[in-house]
Formats: C-alpha cells, sequence, structure tokens
C-alpha cells in the first residue's frame, strides 16, 4: 500500500508564489505531499485565486473581522484541523502569532524568510541587506517559535548581492531561490529525510545529494 500523502495547509496573506511552487509541486504525481487547503488573512490576497484555479480549497478568515488574536487563531486552528492538516506552511502570512498558536502546531508549522536568519528578521529585508553592505543574501526555511522569523533552521539559500542590486533585483533573485527551497523542505518533511525532535533538526544521510538543503550561488 502507498504510503498516505502529507497534508499541509497554507497560509498565505498575498500574492502567493511560494504557494504556487508549492502547488506545482503537488501536481507530481510522485510528490509526497498535497495542499488540503489555501487560508488567507487578507480576503483579496491574489494567493486565494491561484488556489482556486488550482482546484484546491481557499478559506478567507480576515483577521480584521475579530476582536483578538486568540479568536481569530482559534478559528485558523479550527479550519486547518476539520481539513486534517499535517503540516501548516506558512508562505508570506504577514500575521505575529501568539504563543498559543506556535505551541498547538509545536514542530507542525513552518516558515519562509527572505534573509540568511538569523540576520535580517522583520520586514524591509532587502533595503536593509543593501545599506549594511552583505555580499551574500539568501532564504530561509526554519520550524515556527513564538518569536518572529526565529526557530530551528530546516534549510538556506544563498544567492549573491550584486553590485548594482537595488530591493527589487535583490527580492526576485532571493525569491527564485524561495521557490526553489520549499518544495524541497515540504517533501523532506514529507517523505521523513528531514526530521524534528526538540529544537533538533535532523537530515536523512544522503539525503541531500538529491536535494541539497543548502543551495549555494555560483561565485
Ligand atoms: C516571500 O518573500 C517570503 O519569504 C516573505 O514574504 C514573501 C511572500 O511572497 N515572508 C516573510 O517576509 C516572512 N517574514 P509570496 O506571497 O509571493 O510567496
Amino acid at each position: 500500500m502507498t504510503k498516505p500523502k502529507l497534508r499541509i495547509g497554507v497560509l498565505i496573506s498575498g500574492r502567493g508564489t511560494n504557494l504556487q511552487s508549492l502547488i506545482d509541486a503537488c501536481t507530481q504525481p510522485d510528490f509526497p505531499a498535497e495542499i488540503a487547503c489555501v487560508v488567507s488573512n487578507k480576503p483579496d490576497a491574489h494567493g486565494l485565486a491561484r488556489a482556486e484555479s488550482s482546484g484546491i480549497e481557499a478559506v478567507s478568515i480576515p483577521h480584521k473581522n475579530y476582536e483578538s488574536r486568540e479568536a481569530f487563531e482559534k478559528d485558523l486552528t479550527a479550519a486547518l484541523t476539520e481539513r486534517d492538516v499535517d503540516l501548516v506552511c506558512n508562505a508570506g502570512f504577514m500575521r505575529l502569532l501568539t504563543n498559543s498558536f506556535v505551541a498547538h502546531w509545536f514542530n507542525q508549522q513552518i516558515n519562509i524568510h527572505p534573509s540568511l536568519l538569523p540576520a535580517f528578521k522583520g520586514l524591509h529585508v532587502h533595503e536593509r541587506v543593501l545599506e549594511a553592505g552583505a555580499r551574500i543574501s539568501g532564504c530561509t526555511l526554519h520550524f515556527v517559535r513564538a518569536e518572529m522569523d526565529a526557530g530551528p533552521i530546516i534549510a538556506q539559500a544563498a544567492v549573491p548581492v550584486l553590485p548594482d542590486d537595488n530591493a527589487d533585483s535583490l527580492a526576485a533573485r532571493v525569491l527564485t531561490a524561495e521557490h526553489r527551497l520549499y518544495p524541497m523542505v515540504v517533501k523532506g518533511i514529507a517523505d521523513g529525510t528531514i526530521t524534528i525532535d526538540g529544537d533538533t533538526v535532523s537530515i536523512a544521510a544522503g539525503a541531500e545529494e538529491h536535494a541539497p538543503l543548502l543551495l549555494c550561488p555560483n561565485l
């Protein structure tokens, strides 16, 4: 009997290009995960339309309709639980989460951030990378903890910062790396080559030959 696919719930707030990379990966018959639903806290997020046009359930839970973070997150967890989600994948989900939501999905929630964490957490990452004069930037996939953009690192991709870069050109280069890395990580978690015990992430021996968890720039 074939192993059931890992059911992922993708949380978004916007355009959803990382979501699209996951949708595309999940359409491969041998990909070990499937998207159970896409949830947005912004009703006008373009990612919702991406989900719908791929036949994936798109759920809008506008945080503005709630009096408290807790009430919003209660419905968020209900939406994910009702659809038997195994792994929550934050993909441009720009809402801070409470300790209790993070604890509920402990080691079952991952996030992508467009910097080489722990550097440059938060917003306006690419502007700050350029201001700092960094020569390398990139993106990070990590398990979610209560602090913003923090938690055990799973994989990173590095890209060069070029002399004539502006925030948009750097963001585009990093985004290309994000689209490669996110499906690799979901695949690894789904097929069991990536595991976490407490705060320690392990990669099965030999797994990186097939899907390197550090993608490097061609310098
Ligand atoms: C991505 O660059 C992602 O890394 C970032 O938001 C963008 C979403 O783009 N996430 C964060 O900054 C989280 N702190 P997308 O909607 O096209 O996937």
